[in-house]
């Protein structure tokens, strides 16, 4: 399990009696970490490893939590702080806090519906919420999961130029506020603790298929409630009569596009008349050729260090983003936020919103809808109390100004 990459593990020797909450009562739940120790008690290997594991060393699964050390706040006192507006403008749309739901694919994996509970969770707090193109819901499911949600799409290009044609129309036909064009998956990332769970493809070990029979939990929810998750937005482009879970995601590995480039941005940007984000962008010159391509934005990503090993942390390209573009250029980040005050510290340098991934899974996976509404709260909290301990009312007040020289 790959659990020591986070600082905050209890009983790492130093303080034995120190622990995150027992038992699984989300409610119990004071921090994202206490929501990712009672989702791991309820998940089997193949999901855990799955939600948590990074590329290779992990090197940049870590670097990404790191990376928030390097800075430390500077606040302000004697500031009345008793009303502090959380409230931000994400990709055109008012978003309730500066954050939103990142797309995850494979959902199904975590929770009955997942993709659904964590629109439903998301519709509920005044956020937007991400979408994969391979979640195992439809575009339609979620889109329309609760009135008022502002649906992002997040698209992999595959195969034919039709796929992605086809899944735009669909997107822009529901609804989606947003296109989220995902670019930094020019091929598979390595992430061997996930894959030693497989025979090949999507076929578990006979060791991992005897370990989720311990999880009857999980194991009775994800198969009676849902079924074996599948990616259904994808079955209508796999060619045959077969089109099942292990099916489609042999047509998705046999189907990247590692030849995709800057034209292909571009092609979707005629075909696409929304707000269009290009989603994994990790040096500054990629943010302005996104920009020249015709996109609104960007979300400074290494994908959760589940790609490129030794990939940098996005947090540190944030001032330098923000300096080439500008305000008027969407300037999103995600990969490693658990807490508020990284939550902060990313808009205080020059973000408009940041991306939760694993964050709100831990949420899903500990108590589905509800877990991911708790995730949600307990995040706004920490942003509301980081803010008034720097003495601020307002996220336009932030800037460098709050960081220790
Ligand atoms: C389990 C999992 C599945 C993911 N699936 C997708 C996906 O289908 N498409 C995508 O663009 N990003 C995907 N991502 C990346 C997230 O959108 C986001 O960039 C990442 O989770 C941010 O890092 P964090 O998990 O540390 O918050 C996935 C991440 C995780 C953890």
């Amino acid at each position: 399990m790959t659990a020591d990459f986070l600082p905050d593990r209890p009983g790492a020797g130093d303080r034995p009696r120190r622990a995150f909450v027992g038992g699984r009562t989300i409610a119990r739940a004071l921090t994202i970490a206490d929501l990712r120790a009672i989702a791991l008690r309820r998940l089997p290997r193949v999901s855990a490893e799955y939600l948590e594991g990074g590329a290779e060393e992990e090197i940049t699964l870590a670097g990404n939590r790191r990376a928030f050390d390097e800075r430390t706040f500077r606040p302000r006192v004697l500031v009345d702080v008793s009303r502090v507006d959380l409230a931000r403008d994400l990709l055109g749309d008012r978003s309730a806090l500066p954050f939103a739901i990142a797309p995850t694919g494979f959902n199904g994996l975590l929770w009955p519906r997942g993709d659904v509970a964590l629109a439903r969770a998301a519709a509920a707090a005044g956020i937007p919420c991400g979408q994969s193109t391979v979640s195992n819901a439809s575009i339609a499911d979620v889109a329309g999961a609760a009135a008022g949600l502002r649906h992002w799409f997040q698209l992999y290009v595959l195969g034919e130029d039709a796929v992605w044609r086809g899944l735009v129309a669909e997107a822009e036909a529901r609804g989606s506020r947003a296109l989220l064009v995902t670019v930094d998956t020019a091929t598979h990332g390595n992430r061997e603790w996930d894959k030693r769970n497989y025979l090949g493809g999507f076929t578990p070990t006979l060791a991992a298929r005897i370990e989720m029979l311990r999880h009857p939990g999980w194991l009775r929810s994800i198969l009676l409630k849902e079924g074996w998750p599948r990616f259904v937005n994808l079955e209508p482009f796999v060619p045959g009569p077969k089109r099942d879970l292990y099916t489609v995601a042999a047509w998705s590995l046999a189907n990247m596009r590692p030849a995709t480039d800057w034209r292909t941005i571009e092609a979707i940007r005629a075909a696409w008349p929304r707000k269009l984000v290009v989603k994994g962008v990790q040096h500054p010159d990629d943010v302005r050729r996104a920009r020249d391509a015709g996109a609104d934005g960007v979300v400074l990503s290494n994908h959760g260090g589940r790609q490129l090993d030794r990939a940098a942390a996005p947090i540190r390209l944030v001032a330098e983003a923000r300096a080439l573009v500008g305000p008027d250029f969407s300037i999103l980040v995600d990969s490693g936020f658990r807490r508020g005050t990284e939550i902060v510290q990313a808009l205080a340098l020059g973000a408009d919103g940041v991306l939760l991934g694993r964050a709100m899974l831990y949420g899903l996976a500990a108590g589905g809808e509800a877990g991911v509404a708790r995730a949600i709260a307990i995040l706004a909290e920490e942003v509301r109390r980081t803010m008034a301990l720097l003495g601020l009312t307002a996220l336009d007040q932030l800037s460098p100004s709050v960081f220790a020289p």
